[in-house]
């Protein structure tokens, strides 16, 4: 079995768990029944989880995750098994090498073959920014990112290779659902030892041309609010739009007293809704309410000239499978209005399946306007960080952005015990 279909198994086994407590509640089957109908489920959970565990532990150290066995467990996962970097300093093979920037030589990667290339530029990400606190991406998240978009959607992704090596390079999507006015860097980076040479003005300069070409006019890119992004961006007239800044929650410092409190209180004013929860891919009879989440997380603070996302069940269906073709694996929870069954907020947090870190990311919280102030917001989140933390034991940190703007959510975020990291801004170029 692969993960998506251990994951389809282990939310259909919780569903039936679920169940058959309502089916005791209301006196449908024994308490005997009951009871040996859960300890199989509790076995064949444990069967899956032991699965699910193994194919990490593989991955993690660079092996088949397909030579996991269902009956032996293995321990799980360490912090300091990690993804091998596929070609650190390793020559490209067959790329050609190229002199000064002068002479450079920008070779376009083959999206649908990626090979070395795309590896080269993820090592070469990796050294641009290993500078930075926060989890490292693994090979399979920044394929994702520089070469999978959502549908409709168009990428491409440049590499300057030298002496065989990739030395920089950038990633480059063209929304075409939304924003057909501006293309996005994914992001564009140097190794450090090839820096100030002029690597970065001249792969701007290609990035930028390749937006006129496509008769866009702004160009956007993430980057810290200090140097090397910083200095650079201001060098080439980027101006810094929007404020993000990352914050992390320690787990293993966290105060779990505190947290379960705020969510007792929270509870209190958030009368007349539940909570649902999955694991991995959402089922398509959630994708309609996804739209609706999705479209709610355009009211976060976003730069001037970025318009709104949108959003439709074929977008929510590609990002969901592409989850978990990345081996991002996702712990959801959705607030519903008791009276009516209205989907009213959403949370996700994700483990990076491929890289046994230590690392959890936070996205997408969202309570829609008209569910707004019943705390469902802390109730989401809290709740789904309690969760995870039981079925997730192994990890130790969890990474979260925000607009600096966003009051609301950085509230919750403090309340929560999250801590400050560092600050970003998004970087904007009239090309
Ligand atoms: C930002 C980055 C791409 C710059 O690459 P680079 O090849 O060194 O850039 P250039 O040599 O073309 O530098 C152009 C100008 O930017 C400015 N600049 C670059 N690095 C700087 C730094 N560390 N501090 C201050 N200014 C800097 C300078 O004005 C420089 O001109 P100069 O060298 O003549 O003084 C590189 O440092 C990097 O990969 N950083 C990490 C990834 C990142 O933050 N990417 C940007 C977000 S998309």
């Amino acid at each position: 079995m692969r993960d998506n279909e251990i994951l389809s198994r282990i939310n259909a086994l919780v569903s039936e768990e679920h169940e058959l407590r309502g089916r005791l509640a209301a006196g449908e089957v024994t308490t005997d029944e009951e009871n040996a109908r859960v300890k199989e489920l509790e076995v064949a959970l444990d069967q899956c989880w032991d699965l699910l565990r193994q194919r990490r532990a593989r991955r993690g150290v660079g092996e088949d995750p397909d030579n996991a066995a269902p009956a032996r467990p293995v321990r799980s996962r360490t912090t300091s098994s990690r993804t091998p970097r596929p070609t650190a300093g390793k020559p490209v093979a067959g790329a050609g090498g190229v002199g000064l920037p002068g002479q450079m030589d920008i070779q376009r990667i083959d999206l649908d073959r990626p090979g070395d290339l795309l590896a080269g530029l993820h090592d070469a990400h990796l050294e641009a920014f290993a500078h930075l606190q926060g989890p490292r991406m693994s090979l399979p998240d920044f394929t994702r990112m520089v070469s999978r978009g959502l549908p409709g959607d168009l990428l491409e992704a440049w590499a300057v290779v030298e002496d065989g090596v990739v030395v920089a390079g950038y990633g480059l999507e063209l929304p075409m659902s939304d924003n057909t006015h501006l293309g996005e860097l994914r992001p564009l980076v140097v190794r450090p030892e090839r820096r100030r040479r002029g690597l970065g003005t001249a792969l701007l300069a290609h990035a930028a041309d390749r937006l006129r070409s496509a008769g866009r006019r702004l160009l956007v890119a993430e980057g810290e609010t200090k140097d090397p992004a910083a200095g650079f961006a201001r060098a080439r007239g980027f101006t810094a739009s929007l404020g993000e800044a990352r914050r992390m929650l320690d787990l293993r410092t966290a105060d779990w007293h505190r947290l379960e409190r705020m969510l007792g209180e929270a509870e209190a004013r958030a009368g007349g809704y539940r909570l649902e929860r999955w694991i991995g891919a959402a089922p398509p009879e959630l994708h309609d309410d996804l739209v609706l989440m999705m479209e709610g997380m355009n009211d976060a603070p976003q730069s001037d000239d970025v318009d709104d996302m949108k959003w439709d069940t074929s977008r929510i269906a590609a990002s969901e499978a592409l989850d978990s073709e990345f081996a991002q694996l996702t712990y959801s929870m959705l607030a519903r209005r008791d009276s009516d069954g209205a989907p009213a907020g959403y949370t996700r947090v994700y483990v990076d399946l491929a890289q046994p870190d230590g690392w959890g990311r936070q996205a997408d919280t969202v309570v829609l306007r008209e569910h707004r102030g019943h705390r469902l917001g802390m109730v989401l989140k809290v709740s789904n960080l309690l969760w995870f933390r039981e079925m997730e034991p192994d990890v130790e940190r969890i990474i979260t952005w925000n607009a600096t703007s966003n009051a609301h959510m950085l509230a919750i975020n403090e309340a929560m015990g999250f801590e400050l990291i560092d600050e970003w801004n998004a970087w904007h170029l009239d090309v």
